[in-house]
């Protein structure tokens, strides 16, 4: 009998969710995954959360007229905002991701967790921090990086990095909260000197798990080997082997296509 092929939706306000999508891709090879970056409206973090619910929508409908298995928030900011709301809408299961603190606290006392203003004042993030009682966070809200980052991985234009990032006063680790910063984890590790964590592995790990449940068929990857290289922190520029069938779509469909393969693909 003939395989059915896996499709995914991966979503995020723009380049970001290209960090996500590398890592569900090297996860999932024989998965097929479409990406849609709303990067025009881009960045989500400073908006109100109507709008981010309203445009999160807009990219669901997307893909559930598509017939998705299944879709990856892959932005802290959306997630934050409105997967509880769009879990209950849409008839496929939603992945979300969210900042690693549990991650950091396994090895840190003193971390500093960077992301959007959204995100850095969502409910969820509280309960997150809230679940880590050892472990110390301060959480800083960067109302432009993400925009710069975009700017900088799609157009060129150059920033001053350690112009957005706040000081390190004591931190041992850095969380990287939005999916946009781990275009630059290495420069944002070396300008701390310190180490970082992201969700993305976690993430991926999850969809992997759940297309387990979906398919329970052979997708060319032995779920209980799954296990993080390089301690999670993955750096972001990991390059992995493309095997997968990966469809960009929407009005910024050949930018993330080339940033993602410029960036991500050996
Ligand atoms: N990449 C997103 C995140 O993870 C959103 C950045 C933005 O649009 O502000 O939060």
């Amino acid at each position: 009998m003939q395989k059915k092929e896996v499709r995914i939706g991966v979503f995020d306000s723009g380049i970001g969710g290209l960090t996500v999508l590398k890592e569900c891709a090297a996860l999932l090879p024989q998965a097929t995954f479409y990406y849609l970056g709303d990067n025009f409206r881009a960045p989500y973090g400073s908006r109100g959360e109507e709008e981010i619910l309203r445009f999160t929508s807009e990219a669901m409908d997307e893909f559930a007229a598509l017939g998705v298995d299944a879709a990856v928030l892959a932005c802290n900011t959306a997630t934050a905002v409105c997967a509880d709301a769009l879990r209950v809408r849409y008839g496929f299961p939603i992945v979300g991701i969210e900042p690693a603190v549990k991650l950091a606290a396994r090895s840190y006392q003193r971390v500093m967790v960077l992301a959007t203003p959204r995100t850095i004042e969502s409910a969820r993030l509280r309960r997150l921090t809230a679940g880590c009682p050892d472990c110390s966070f301060v959480l800083h809200a960067l109302p432009e990086l993400a925009r710069r980052i975009e700017r900088e991985v799609l157009y060129g234009e150059p920033f001053d990095l350690g112009a957005q990032l706040p000081e390190r006063k004591g931190a041992e680790a850095v969380v990287l909260g939005c999916t946009h910063y781990i275009f630059y984890s290495e420069r944002i590790s070396a300008y701390y000197q310190i180490p970082v964590f992201d969700g993305n592995f976690g993430t991926a790990r999850h969809l992997a798990l759940l297309v387990r449940g979906l398919k329970s068929g052979d997708l060319g990857i032995d779920i209980h080997q799954i296990t993080p290289t390089k301690n999670e922190q993955m750096y972001g520029k990991v390059k992995i082997k493309e095997k997968n069938n990966i469809i960009f779509l929407g009005k910024a469909a050949n930018l993330n296509k080339s940033a993602y393969f410029r960036t991500f693909v050996l």
